[in-house]
């Protein structure tokens, strides 16, 4: 099948940030992500989190390379240290990335210790430097992602202060995960949903910096839902929904950035996908997770599913694997159309 992403040209002319999928660390890897480019052209889509230590000590290909097609792709950086942003900085603009990305949002009590991430918001100062000597190493956009506020400060004020002291370093693309991160005593994942989401304060934020763009994240779900958030902010990142559910992404493209997409049948984007797949050779079985969802709301998803997710068969081909999945589907859309009462268990 010959790329089917290569014969799309159609530039959109609405902003980079209208809507992107969120930076999420052992998710949102270069196999996820090329992933859900075969569902949508234009949505925006970023790295998990790599920290500068292990850019600049480790392997940096390993973490820094990714596929052509995953353009527009940012890059997602956590660290505090202004010089060592600054080489981060570089190195996503050497390597190719649209942007780069500052995260001031994460919780984990790893991060803290690193002192950045979320705890970085009580210290805009030290962000305001960084900030600028990212942006003084290159010219691709340097962004920043953040929290409303951190453990109990819950006043407007003080995401206000943030913006508007990064801001006057030169950043001038924030989004904003609309929830407190708690920094004692909840888990990440409980810090994704307890602390209660208060998009009142983002979209004040458009309001009082209306030449700052803002991007709104957190619990938005529907398609609905992004277009109702459009109306106040300048865009949406949505992350859990788009993992779990990808083949929402395929009306983004037309509904929020006025161009067609892929447009794609679920049946072609598997064939690109196991395409893909195969050039992975054995390590195919790291990369398929991503699209256990690919199926869903559809009679013999969970068949499918299955077969994609049985160890026994990780020493196949992805083709051969591809091949049961989908016979193991088809019997159940067969099963569904002699029985409808069990769609309902498919
Ligand atoms: C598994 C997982 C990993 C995440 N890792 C990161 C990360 O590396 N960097 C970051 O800024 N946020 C990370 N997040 C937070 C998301 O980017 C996003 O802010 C959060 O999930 C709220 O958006 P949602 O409700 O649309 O999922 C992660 C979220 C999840 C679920």
């Amino acid at each position: 099948m010959s790329d089917p992403l290569s014969s799309l040209s159609n530039p959109s002319t609405a902003s980079p940030w209208r809507l992107s999928v969120a930076p999420m660390l052992d998710w949102t890897d270069r196999h996820c992500r090329y992933f859900h480019r075969l569902l949508t052209r234009h949505t925006l889509l970023y790295t998990e989190m790599v920290t500068t230590g292990a850019l600049l000590h480790g392997d940096k290909p390993r973490h820094l390379d990714f596929n052509d097609e995953e353009h527009p792709v940012a890059l997602q950086l956590g660290g505090s240290e202004p010089a060592d942003l600054a080489a981060c900085a570089k190195l996503a603009e050497q390597w190719g990335y649209d942007e780069v990305n500052l995260n001031c949002g994460c919780p984990s009590e790893r991060v803290q210790k690193g002192a950045f991430g979320a705890c970085l918001m009580a210290e805009p100062a030290l962000v305001a430097d960084g900030v600028k000597a990212m942006r003084d190493a290159c010219s691709i956009p340097v962004t920043v992602k953040h929290r409303i506020g951190i453990d109990r400060i819950e006043s407007y004020d003080f995401v206000r202060d943030f913006v508007g002291q990064i801001a006057e370093a030169g950043c001038e693309v924030f989004i904003v995960h609309a929830r407190n991160a708690w920094l004692q005593g909840l888990s990440p994942k409980e810090n994704r949903e307890i602390p209660p989401l208060r998009y009142e304060l983002v979209h004040r934020l458009k309001q009082e910096f209306p030449a700052l763009t803002i991007v709104l994240n957190g619990g938005v779900k529907g398609d609905d839902e992004i277009a109702e958030q459009l109306q106040h902010v300048d865009g949406v990142m949505v992350g859990r929904q788009a993992y779990h559910e990808p083949w929402q992404m395929t009306g983004w493209d037309e509904r929020f950035f006025g161009t067609a997409g892929p447009a794609l049948s679920r049946e072609q984007v598997e064939a690109a996908w196991v395409a893909y797949l195969e050039r992975q050779g054995e390590r195919w079985p790291q990369a398929v997770r991503h699209s256990l969802g690919l199926w869903n709301g559809q009679p013999g998803a969970r068949r499918w599913r299955q077969v994609w997710s049985d160890h026994r068969l990780k020493t196949l081909a992805p083709a051969a694997v591809a091949a049961l999945a989908t016979k193991a589907r088809l019997e159940q859309v067969e099963r569904v159309a002699a029985e409808p009462s069990r769609e309902l268990v498919a």
